[in-house]
């Protein structure tokens, strides 16, 4: 395949092996065992970069330098603390263009995503800098004259965070933010597929001034000597993990042995409805923007379109028809916008709900297959199917692929019971332009985060999290904080 780019190329100039070691107690080191692991680019399937494989010896150093760091930084000045946040923040602004690239090799969504990504990433530690300052405490009137009230907000202490491969450095940032904001310290793990951006990450801490052992990092190939290590040890107080309902239910079963608190955001089957009196033309780009994003991977990605019948065959024709002009190829071309998924698991899944949806009925309007001519990664066609059901896998599980099943619905009631019925909770869209609606359905969904006429409603200001099994806890918003904060009750006698 001929490009106007080279991404070995690429690849070469902007990846430096010499950054790349566990990071504890501000020490980079490779494994003791000097194990490693290679990290693959998905557009090309070639391996990019070689990380050590950290394992039980390594975590346990993790928590060591964390719970020595800890007196010290959980101590500084909240406005000191938000000082490095907003040096940090600055430091990734400053090196967007190389951090995107580094996303990109590693993830493989397009580069125009990741420069995002970055923005995104770092507006988590400006807006938990902000947070920082106002972690007030309180007082209550008291029953007895001599008595007073006082409610104190200190650090939960040691934090382990689990963070996924979709979004390699701000789902780190949403819970790292936030965490040394409080004065917690950390034992990060990244995805094993996505290691480099959170090694530029803590690069980038160390650069900004945080002191050693507040932000440690084990990159490692299998979970399991990590989590053995973290849920077993009392000082690890609290665990927050961004990833599938099935290991998030491990992980509340694991954090019985040392009853730790936990943040669960998990998987999700987000229903994104049209009603008839929607802004056709913003519909179907909100409903591109949500459903593609990232390739379809991420746990908020529209995974059921739901339109009403009135409009059902214009919304399909023009959808399918914009779907259909969706440029695949490695995210590093500039025209790039369906990135590859990120392995051949991703891609069986995609295959799997298609195959299962045509064989129950649903019809192709476009795509359908792999897309080998973007590459030798695991590129898949942009895909739309129509006259999908609730019976379907497609509509019961998430796909996390860019596969869009468009169902028809007759009324709100039975879109409000077809849009409810899954386990999951996280995200929901709705397009309308009746006000008592937007009322009626922001009320009557249930789900976490609700976008009205507004395809991606995260931002840093905002609560993220789920209900139902999406997980539970917040990141992001005026709560995002607290799920670093113990409340300790005071009372104060005066006599
Ligand atoms: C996710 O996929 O979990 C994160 C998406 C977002 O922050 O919008």
């Amino acid at each position: 395949m001929t490009t106007s780019y080279d991404p070995e190329a690429i690849a070469a100039a902007t990846l430096d092996a010499t950054r790349h070691n566990l990071f504890i107690g501000g020490i980079w080191q490779p494994a003791a065992n000097g194990a490693s692991f290679a990290v693959n680019n998905p557009a090309t399937n070639m391996p990019i970069a070689m990380v050590p494989d950290g394992g039980a010896t390594e975590t346990t150093a993790a928590v060591e330098a964390a719970a020595q760091a800890l007196p010290e930084w959980a101590a500084t000045p909240a406005p000191a603390r938000a000082a490095v946040l907003r040096r940090a923040a600055a430091l990734m602004l400053e090196r967007q263009e190389t951090l995107a690239t580094i996303m990109t090799l590693e993830q493989g969504k397009p580069l125009s995503e990741a420069r995002g990504e970055i923005a995104y990433a770092a507006s988590f530690l400006t807006w938990f800098a902000g947070e920082a300052e106002r972690i007030y405490g309180m007082t209550i009137p008291a029953t007895q004259a001599h008595k007073r009230l006082l409610v104190l907000r200190q650090p939960v202490g040691i934090c382990a965070l689990i963070t996924p491969w979709n979004f390699p450095s701000a789902m780190i940032t949403r819970k790292l933010g936030p965490a040394l904001a409080a004065g917690c310290t950390v034992v990060v793990k990244p995805a094993e597929q996505t290691p480099l951006s959170a090694l530029e990450l803590a690069h980038i801490f160390q650069a900004a001034g945080l002191p050693p052992g507040c932000f440690n990092l084990i990159t490692c190939q299998n979970p399991d000597a990590f989590a053995d290590v973290i849920f077993n040890d009392e000082r690890v107080r609290k665990v927050s993990f961004t990833g599938s309902t099935e290991v998030g239910k491990l992980l509340i079963r694991a954090s019985a042995t040392t009853i730790k608190r936990l943040s669960l955001e998990l998987g999700g089957n987000a229903p994104f409805i049209v009603f008839a009196d929607a802004d056709l033309d913003a519909a179907v780009q909100g409903a591109i923007a949500s459903k593609f994003r990232n390739t379809g991977q991420t746990c908020v990605c529209a995974n059921r379109i739901f339109v009403a019948q009135a409009i059902y065959a214009a919304f399909a024709e023009r959808f399918s028809a914009a779907v259909a002009a969706l440029p695949v190829g490695n995210g590093l071309a500039p025209t790039t916008a369906i990135g590859p998924l990120i392995d051949a698991q991703a891609r069986a899944k995609v295959e799997r709900h298609i195959s299962d949806a045509l064989e129950h009925g649903a019809e192709l309007l476009t795509g359908g297959g792999p897309a080998h001519e973007a590459g030798a990664g695991h590129f898949w066609q942009p895909t739309v199917l129509s006259a999908a059901h609730g019976a379907m896998l497609i509509a019961r599980e998430e796909t996390f692929g860019p596969v869009a099943p468009l169902i028809p619905f007759y009324d709100e009631a039975s879109v409000l019971h077809q849009a409810n019925a899954t386990p999951y909770g996280l995200a929901a869209y709705v397009y309308t332009r009746d006000l008592a609606r937007v009322w009626r359905v922001a009320e009557g969904l249930e789900y976490g985060i609700i976008g009205i006429n507004d395809p991606i409603p995260s931002t840093a200001q905002a609560p993220f999290g789920g209900l139902k099994q999406s997980g539970f806890g917040r990141e992001g918003g005026p709560s995002g904080i607290h799920e670093y904060l113990e409340e300790k009750y005071v009372s104060l006698g005066l006599e």
